[in-house]
């Protein structure tokens, strides 16, 4: 029975996608409850597993825990690192790799374990965790079943993040979540949840000692991080197989430890680090090359114009509207060549049409998800009535993949994913595919966590033929653990309001925080208009984070750099010929991401324990950002972290508690002391900001899978009266001879010193 908001919706949804499409949505919410309540059963079975330890075996590199009722199997990774699996039968030992473990001892029922400084302490019914001797967490004996459900007790005082996406703070002490990848119905604000991104990883760090634990599940799930009961944190999963990795250590040694495991981040093509403009969307060809030559006229440097769905011919994927874009290819190789390229949008489902290639080889190949009895499922999105790829299904993928040659035919070089999570028009309920739908790997809600990102391996591989040798370019909507090694991620639709602005930063330190360092926001937010002020803030913001795109939605306000005043582009361009100055310092904090698994912008805790702010953010670890995040604010206070800063703008030197006015055009911006910071100005330069510095790495290459680079690695010492800087380089894209250029920041003056890359130290007086 459709009551009066269902009524709103039915209108609602008639005025965006046409009577048809609210028609096939109504339907396919009907359709998907009933497939939904006749196979997921009603009540998840789960069976605690029972201590005390009754045995143990120790084979190869497994420790085999026999339980009064259920088995523990333990595996050390490295000698910080463990990894465990719950049964309630008994496992095959990991004979592959030698005995890892320093010791194992069975005492009074207690059995003890110890790698390196990492100890578990198996007793009637938990195991305790202590890393260098402290007691980092108690976790009880689990329960496993269609619930597996663990319950662990964490430290009083330590700040517990990660988790993916989230509209929450960076400490996410007090909440709860879901754990399911959900599309937010074109606008969110803080505090939603679940978004597009869910990733059942924690990371619990006091001072400098701490873990990360992430559970190999991607069922649909929820988090209890301490809401319900003081230090306690409840993870449940519907079903799958409860297997996790613990690692210990320091936030850098654990985040480093972890992307071993769940994959360390793609190293971007360069260009993906400078400006994108999009929308909601460019109509015609006509519009993209008037787009495309403004900012040729005004002087605004572009990396990339994105090309949302209206590209398409009746959103048919992989089909380009000819009428409206009759000569795609040539544009885009003509932006191409000058260093813009075209990132043309795609979405997984496929138009339900007979008339359709793609829709008929998916059909013909039995390519697309089904029901439990055997039908494709059909759910309406943009297009109307689609299916949906099961890309966890090899062959799935592979037949995707040798799709993307048509991005190259038609010059697009980047291809942003979306709707994968996969999100379907519903008219209630989840939005998106029946639970029990059925999948290569499992049924829908077992695997629907990993649409995106199995899309994203699909796609990766898809483009590694087509782009002439150059490391390929993502952007995904919805991902799991290990779509850093694929894909950039954004953080969706967004709302376009102050509150919105400040809650960025914490996703995205989350994201880093999870494994992700390559995301940002649709600058000013996606679904709304925002005012002159909130965007040039917005965009302030935005010119540091890694992904960096003006994106809105259908109908708002124009929001190209010119869009609003003459004021408001100078500052506009100011930022954009900011951010393509610090690119060359960009790439190499990218570079440390991918080599180490770091986040690009980071929580202050993670150089200064302990420091906890949603607020402000280093960009690696050499740069500090306090935006501007209230309306009207014309001064901004707050605490550096420890040591002497530069502030950015003049060189006055900084420290402690600030309090620095701001115009417009002015976000504080700081440069630690004891940096070096690498600048395109006139030319590569190195900027040397004197102090002590254990190691910085700069890094450049050609973008190519197989690059030529170079890599410098720099430090900087006090001697004498100055400092004196050396370096070691290796790769071939500078030689012997090459000339460095050096701007040694002293007393608010710059002094340029050139040093050949051989000479290999430089004295700083
Ligand atoms: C989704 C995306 C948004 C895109 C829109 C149309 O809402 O999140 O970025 O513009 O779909 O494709």
């Amino acid at each position: 029975m459709i009551n009066l908001s269902l009524d709103k919706k039915l209108s609602d949804l008639e005025k965006i996608f046409g009577i048809e499409t609210a028609m096939d949505s109504i339907g396919y919410t009907i359709m998907r409850e009933n497939l939904d309540s006749k196979y997921i059963p009603k009540e998840l079975s789960s069976f605690p597993v029972e201590g005390p330890v009754l045995n143990y075996t120790l084979d190869g590199n497994s420790i085999i825990v026999e339980l009064k009722r259920g088995f523990l199997s333990i595996s050390a990774m490295d000698n910080h690192t463990i990894y465990l699996k719950w049964s309630l039968n008994s496992f095959d030992p990991d004979k592959n790799n030698e005995n890892r473990f320093d010791s194992v001892l069975y005492d009074d029922k207690l059995l003890t374990v110890k790698i390196g400084e990492v100890k578990l302490v198996l007793s009637d019914n938990a195991i305790d965790y202590y890393f260098k001797d402290e007691i980092v967490r108690r976790e009880l004996f689990p329960s496993i079943g269609l619930r597996n459900i663990i319950i662990s007790n964490v430290r009083e005082e330590s700040i517990l993040s990660g988790t993916g996406e989230r509209a929450l703070p960076l400490n996410l002490r007090g909440c709860k979540i879901n754990i399911w990848n959900h599309d937010a119905n074109g606008s969110y604000g803080p505090g939603d949840d679940p978004l597009y991104i869910n990733i059942p990883i924690l990371m619990d760090v006091h001072h400098d000692n701490g873990y990360m634990i992430f559970y190999n599940n991607s069922a649909k799930g929820e988090m209890d991080i301490c809401s319900e009961f003081k230090n306690t944190v409840k993870i449940e999963f519907m079903g799958g197989e409860l297997n996790y990795y613990l690692t210990f250590g320091t936030m850098k040694d654990i985040l480093s430890r972890m992307s071993d495991f769940i994959g360390k981040p793609l190293l971007p093509p360069k260009w993906a680090l400078g400006y994108h403009q999009s929308r909601y969307s460019y109509n015609s060809q006509k519009e993209l090359e008037d787009l495309y030559d403004k900012f040729q006229e005004l002087g605004l440097p572009i990396s990339a114009i994105h090309l949302d769905i209206d590209y398409m011919d009746g959103y048919r994927i992989f089909t380009v509207n000819t009428k409206n874009f009759p000569n795609l290819r040539d544009i885009g190789e003509r932006m191409s060549k000058n260093g813009t390229r075209l990132v043309a949008i795609l979405d997984p489902g496929v138009k339900w049409d007979k008339d359709f290639k793609i829709y008929r080889e998916g059909i013909e190949g039995r390519y697309f998800i089904k029901d439990p009895e055997g039908n494709v499922i059909k759910g309406p999105v943009w297009p109307g009535n689609s299916a949906f790829p099961d890309f966890s299904n090899d062959e799935v993928r592979k037949w995707w993949a040798s799709k993307y040659i048509f991005f190259k035919e038609n010059g697009i070089t980047g291809v942003w994913h979306d709707m994968n999570e996969p999100a379907v028009f519903v008219f209630w309920g989840d939005n998106s595919l029946p639970l029990s739908a059925v999948q290569s790997e499992g049924y829908h809600y077992l695997v629907h966590n990993k649409y995106g990102l199995e899309m994203a391996v699909a796609g990766y591989d898809g483009l590694l033929g087509v782009t002439d040798g150059e490391r390929p370019f993502i952007l995904s909507r919805s991902g799991w653990a290990g779509i850093q090694k694929y894909a950039f991620v954004w953080t969706g639709d967004t709302e376009s309001t102050w509150k919105e602005l400040k809650q960025t930063i914490p996703t995205i330190l989350n994201l880093g925080l999870s494994g992700i360092p390559f995301s940002g926001v649709d600058i000013g937010g996606f679904s709304g208009n925002p005012s002159e002020e909130l965007f040039i803030r917005w965009f302030e913001l935005s010119s540091f984070l890694p992904f960096f795109r003006n994106h809105s939605a259908r109908d708002t306000r124009r929001r190209e750099p010119w869009a609003f005043s003459e004021n408001t582009l100078k500052i506009i361009k100011k930022y954009l010929n900011l951010r393509y100055t610090l690119i060359p310092y960009f790439f190499s904090v990218a570079y440390e991401s991918h080599s180490k698994g770091f986040p690009f912008i980071r929580p202050v805790c993670m150089e200064y324990p302990d420091i906890c702010s949603d607020d402000v953010f280093l960009i690696g670890n050499s740069m500090f950002v306090m935006p501007v995040l209230r309306r009207g604010l014309k001064k901004v206070r707050g605490t550096l972290p420890p040591g002497r800063w530069y502030y950015f703008w003049d060189d006055t030197i900084c420290e402690g508690n600030i309090d620095i006015n701001v115009n417009i055009e002015d976000i504080p911006l700081f440069v630690k002391e004891g940096s070096i910071i690498p600048m395109d100005r006139d030319g590569l330069e190195f900027h040397i900001f004197p102090g002590k510095l254990d190691g910085f790495t700069y890094y450049d290459d050609d973008s190519k899978l197989q690059p030529k680079f170079i890599k410098i690695e720099f430090k900087m010492e006090e001697k004498n009266e100055g400092f004196i800087v050396t370096w070691n380089h290796s790769g071939e894209l500078m030689d012997e001879q090459s000339e460095l250029k050096f701007i040694a920041h002293k007393e608010g003056k710059e002094i340029q010193m050139i040093s050949k890359i051989s000479d290999r130290m430089l004295y700083v007086t």
